[in-house]
């Protein structure tokens, strides 16, 4: 079942040039030494087509929003061929950026400006080193709960919490705790989801990077509740800085745990970057990428907790649902029921200051737009709460509480808490065009409603935006898209499919304008096709 040949064959597939992962006799030498059939490494470096080598330019939405069309200009020198369109690079508030050998830059009328080490805004405190972090107590709760071995009350005290993940789903904490717990399986998994690819989501990449010292004690603590002996921190491909900081961190706490004499009563750790798309992020698809397989969503039962990585019982959570569980464990031993947590928001778009920020879970929108984003809500036509997959609010719902129930309440879904603002003077038609077309690049095309839903949807705003789209064009893909939300494999197909239901639901109007030859911004039918 530990199927190691493909993933270090994918591994060595992924680091290869480009030029050598397109040769037949590159992949063909490569089967060969890892032990694979032809076809079975064909199969699966068909899916990976990006190159560590290319110049990566990012064609988010936060990017688009920013895009002043400069780009392509200061990318000029670099031939087509070396230059790969993506979806998100993790730096939305720097929009719009571009990628290479490891390195982020800012693409403005200014010109092109690496973006070196980030000042990360005074929300987050950067932790310079251990000694730093062990001075704030740091790695205390880890050792506590060696000595008391306390797992039945951490459980119960996340079940009192009601903890929900924040790597989208906002799945209930405490049952993917308790299953792979009550699991006998010698082999257990923790796998932390570092594969932020959320367009508008960049607060994993800040955590990690500020303070490298407290993800790895909440995943210790976390792995050794659910009796994990593996944890894999699992990082996006282009995450390099927060690979290296946590690595280094990780050396300097090893030394730490073995002069405290825990280091043998401590999981394994491997810190690792994860080649892949937005979709590698979904929590099947992750696990195939580990194990050197097609990225693509697995289909469930069985669930992760009993058959996950390498087949045996696997824990996954988001980086940020480790760090508030860390967060609230600490304050275990106060009344924290009558402590507010603090969640990390993302806020990108239409606003003055974009960034991540710190709030009190559960604060108003507004807080998040005018306190900290410096912006007015009644200059914004709409907001998206939960970057691309969490649907469409008006301005008008800007009393909403950014937390769960209050936005689905709302009608819409707090995903990550990354929050994109659009401003009044923005056609919704070509706001949507960028965002199905997202989905359309990033559809794995694995399961049918998806693989056609999607292109159905961006054609359709594609049309829309050129006058080319009838009434009829929009009947048809509600239908599509009710398809596309009863029978999509993943949470992908249904994000798609919601998002255009949602620009129905508040700006049919302007949608029907367009089928009338007419872009009420006057953004459309200005560029030819
Ligand atoms: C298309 C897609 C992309 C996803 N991307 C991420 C991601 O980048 N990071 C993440 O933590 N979860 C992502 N998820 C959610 C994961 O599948 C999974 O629910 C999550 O990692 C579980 O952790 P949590 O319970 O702590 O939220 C994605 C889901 C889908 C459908
Ligand atoms: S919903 Fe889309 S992304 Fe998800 S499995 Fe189906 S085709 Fe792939």
């Amino acid at each position: 079942m530990y199927n190691g040949h493909k993933a270090e064959f994918l591994e060595e597939l992924t680091s290869g040039s480009n030029e050598d992962r397109k040769s037949k006799d590159f992949i063909s030498k490569l089967a060969e030494k890892h032990g694979l059939r032809l076809s079975e490494a064909e199969n699966i470096a068909s899916f990976y087509t990006h190159s560590e080598g290319k110049v990566k330019v990012c064609r988010g939405l936060p990017c688009s929003l920013k895009s002043t069309g400069i780009e392509r200009e200061l990318l000029a020198k670099y031939p087509d061929e070396e230059l790969e369109d993506v979806s998100c690079l993790g730096y939305c508030d720097k929009a719009p950026v571009a990628w290479s050998q490891g390195k982020y830059y800012q693409l403005g009328n200014g010109g092109t400006k690496e973006l070196e080490k980030q000042p990360y805004g005074s929300d987050f405190r950067e932790v310079k080193d251990l000694k730093e972090f062990l001075e704030l107590n740091g790695y205390e709760t880890l050792i506590s709960f060696l000595k008391k071995n306390n797992r039945d009350e951490v459980l119960q005290m996340v079940n009192d919490l009601n903890l929900r993940g924040f790597g989208g789903a906002g799945f209930p904490v405490y049952i993917k705790w308790k299953a792979v717990s009550a699991s006998n399986e010698q082999k257990k998994f923790l796998l932390v989801n570092a594969h932020e690819g959320e367009p508008g989501t960049f607060k994993d990449r800040i955590l990690m990077e500020t303070n490298p010292y407290e993800l790895l004690e909440a995943s210790l603590i976390a792995a050794l509740v659910v009796g994990a002996d593996e944890i894999i921190i699992a990082l996006k491909h282009e995450y390099l800085q927060a690979e290296n900081t946590l690595k280094s961190a990780f050396e300097k706490s090893m030394d730490f745990f073995h002069s405290s004499g825990v280091d043998t009563a401590l999981p394994k750790m491997r810190i690792m970057r994860v080649p892949g798309y937005y979709i590698t992020g979904e929590e099947s698809a992750l696990m195939e990428a580990i194990e050197g397989k097609r990225s693509e969503p697995r289909l469930r039962p069985p669930y992760p907790a009993e058959i996950g990585l390498f087949g045996k019982p696997t824990l996954i959570d988001n980086v940020e649902t480790l760090l508030y569980f860390l967060g609230r464990l600490r304050e275990y031993s106060k009344d924290w029921s009558k402590i507010p947590g603090t969640k990390s928001y993302c806020l990108t778009g239409d606003v003055k200051n974009p960034g991540a920020y710190i709030l009190p879970y559960g604060s108003p929108a507004l807080d998040l737009i005018s306190k900290k984003g410096g912006s007015n809500l009644s200059d914004l036509k709409a907001i998206l709460p939960g970057g691309l997959s969490g649907g469409i609010l008006t301005s008008a719902e800007g009393n909403v509480k950014l937390e769960f129930d209050s936005i689905k309440a709302h009608g819409a879904g707090m995903g990550t808490g990354s929050m994109i603002a659009i401003s009044k003077d923005r056609c919704m038609v070509d706001v949507m065009d960028s965002i199905e077309e997202f989905f359309e690049r990033e559809s794995c095309g694995k399961c049918m409603p998806c693989r056609y839903g999607t292109k159905e949807l961006s054609s359709l705003f594609e049309n829309l935006k050129h006058g080319e789209a009838t009434g009829k064009d929009i009947e048809n893909a509600k239908r599509t898209a009710d398809v596309m939300m009863k029978g999509s494999i993943c949470g992908l197909g249904q994000a798609s499919a919601r998002m255009f239901l949602d620009s129905l639901k508040y700006f049919q109007e302007e949608l029907d304008e367009h089928v009338s030859g007419k872009c009420p911004s006057n953004v459309c039918f200005q560029e030819a096709r």
